[in-house]
């Protein structure tokens, strides 16, 4: 008996042996993976206080696709798509900021932002004064060379402020402003400033377009206006303007204006330097519309849309990371030397991040101020939106495709139907002068087509465009 049970004893221990093992290896890996997943901390390291932040670093298991440039897939990726030099650049921030790797530095510089300034400037110099860069760096075109001998420079003053503490039209208002127009334009486009101020872009309060219940008209929020301007070159313009844009901020006092060189590839310092004064004035506001100053937007549309995401649940939770627009997915960056986006292999390599198109946007106010924090740890990129995108993929933030933004405007023929223009929020481009037509057949029709729905979202994703 007891020979028998000893034989099985010993039985026992050969196959469960293994097993156990096998069994305490599989719980730690899954330990393991759990954790790196959710970005906690591993001991001895320490978790961000703003939350997501320190997920970074970490796969979030929602990308779909997984060839993004500008974030290592692992911290410990070390060389990234190689040399090219935005990714070097980023690459010194993103390692240095690691929670893993370096888990006081965050805590110390997250109140610090001379520590921001000088990891970037770190960064930037460490690559910039390899040899290998500085043949580079002559091989790029004129403009380009412009923005990398800038790029490190972005706190600007203001030239002019607005009247209002956030944007025109503060006046009377009895609850917070929901939406903060931010419109993105340039000194010689006062036509299309006046065209906006008449038409979609009034402020005060504007009704929602919805029935309730009852069939009466309900909902609607206070709307705010800002104009961001960068300064144009009198040389190059050959005529100063600049006593006109003071007379024109007296006037209607929604003018920002900010003491850098308007261009092309200094657009991305108008989001930087707006979030940062939006985080200081504004940071209480719900939405914000960003755009350009060439677009129509349904405001009423827009702001019964906007109320009805306040009114889903956990809307508290989501406004954190909402941004909606005309969402691009996994672009690849324009290697067309004569086109205005063209970004070299040498500069740039790899994909972009998801990024809402820049004719016009739509994010939180809570998001403003998040991003405002993130954008002092990535570098400025030439393009805006691609800029956006990058800051909001390090909040592991991803924007909404909503088939309502059109910034490549309308499919054939869909124009021409009675209530186009009040099945979307958006539409890019149109000049002043159809701005101010679309906005009065959109008031002649609104009885007709107060119920149409927008543009439905289940409709199938947009391809990259490039
Ligand atoms: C990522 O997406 C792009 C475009 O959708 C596609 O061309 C590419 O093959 C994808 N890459 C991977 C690794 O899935
Ligand atoms: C941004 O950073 C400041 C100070 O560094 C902090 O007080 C604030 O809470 C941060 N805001 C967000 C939304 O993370
Ligand atoms: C902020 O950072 C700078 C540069 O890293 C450092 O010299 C300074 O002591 C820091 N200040 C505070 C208050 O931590
Ligand atoms: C509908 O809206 C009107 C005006 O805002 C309000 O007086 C009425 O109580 C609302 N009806 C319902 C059922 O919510
Ligand atoms: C951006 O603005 C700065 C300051 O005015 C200017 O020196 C620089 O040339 C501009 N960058 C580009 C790429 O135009
Ligand atoms: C653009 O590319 C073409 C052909 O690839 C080349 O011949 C030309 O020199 C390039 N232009 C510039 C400004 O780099």
């Amino acid at each position: 008996m007891a020979r028998c049970y000893r034989r099985w004893r010993n039985v026992l221990i050969c196959v469960c042996s293994p097993c156990i093992c096998l069994a305490l290896l599989c719980i730690y890996a899954a330990v393991v993976l759990c954790m790196s997943m959710n970005g906690t901390a591993l001991p001895g390291t320490t978790v961000w206080e703003n939350g997501p932040e320190s997920a970074r670093f970490v796969a979030s298991g929602t990308l779909s696709n997984n060839s993004f440039a500008a974030l290592p897939k692992t911290f410990w990726e070390r060389h990234s798509h190689g040399d090219a030099f935005w990714n070097l650049l980023q690459l010194g921030v993103d390692r240095h900021l690691n929670p893993i790797l370096h888990p006081n530095k965050i805590n110390r510089g997250f109140d610090n932002s001379t520590f921001y300034e000088s990891l970037l400037k770190e960064s930037f110099f460490e690559v910039y004064d390899r040899d290998s860069m500085r043949r580079n760096f002559d091989k790029l075109p004129q403009q380009m060379q412009e923005f990398v001998s800038h790029m490190q420079m972005r706190d600007y003053p203001t030239l002019i402020l607005p009247n209002g503490v956030c944007g025109a039209g503060a006046k009377d208002e009895k609850e917070l402003p929901l939406l903060l127009l931010a419109i993105k334009t340039r000194v010689l486009n006062f036509k299309n400033r006046q065209a906006i101020r008449q038409t979609w872009g009034q402020v005060g309060w504007v009704a929602g377009q919805k029935r309730n219940s009852s069939g009466e008209e309900e909902g609607g929020g206070y709307v705010r206006r800002v104009f961001l301007l960068g300064k144009e070159d009198p040389e190059e313009l050959g005529v100063d303007v600049s006593e006109l844009l003071q007379v024109e901020s007296k006037l209607y006092g929604d003018i920002l204006q900010f003491d850098f060189k308007d261009t092309f590839f200094n657009l991305t310092l108008k989001d930087v330097l707006f979030w940062s004064w939006f985080s200081r004035v504004c940071g209480r506001t719900r939405f914000v519309f960003k755009g350009d100053d060439d677009v129509f937007v349904n405001t009423p549309k827009m702001i019964t849309y906007l109320q009805d995401q306040l009114k889903k649940p956990k809307a508290h939770e989501t406004m954190k990371d909402f941004m909606v627009g005309d969402v691009i997915a996994a672009a690849i960056p324009n290697r067309v030397n004569k086109s205005k986006y063209f970004i070299p292999d040498s500069f740039y390599k790899g994909l972009y991040p998801a990024y809402a198109g820049g004719g016009g946007v739509v994010y939180s106010g809570l998001l403003t101020n998040r991003l405002h924090n993130m954008s002092k740890m990535v570098h400025l990129f030439p393009i805006d939106d691609v800029y956006v995108g990058m800051c909001m993929i390090r909040l592991n933030a991803h924007p909404i495709h909503h088939p309502a933004f059109l910034t490549f405007d309308f499919p054939e023929k869909e124009e021409e139907e009675l209530c186009s223009y009040h099945r979307i929020l958006l539409v890019h481009k149109r000049s002043p002068y159809q701005v101010v037509k679309l906005w009065a057949n959109v008031k002649k029709t609104q009885t007709e087509c107060w119920d149409v729905d927008l543009k439905n979202a289940d409709k199938k994703k947009k391809k990259p465009k490039i």
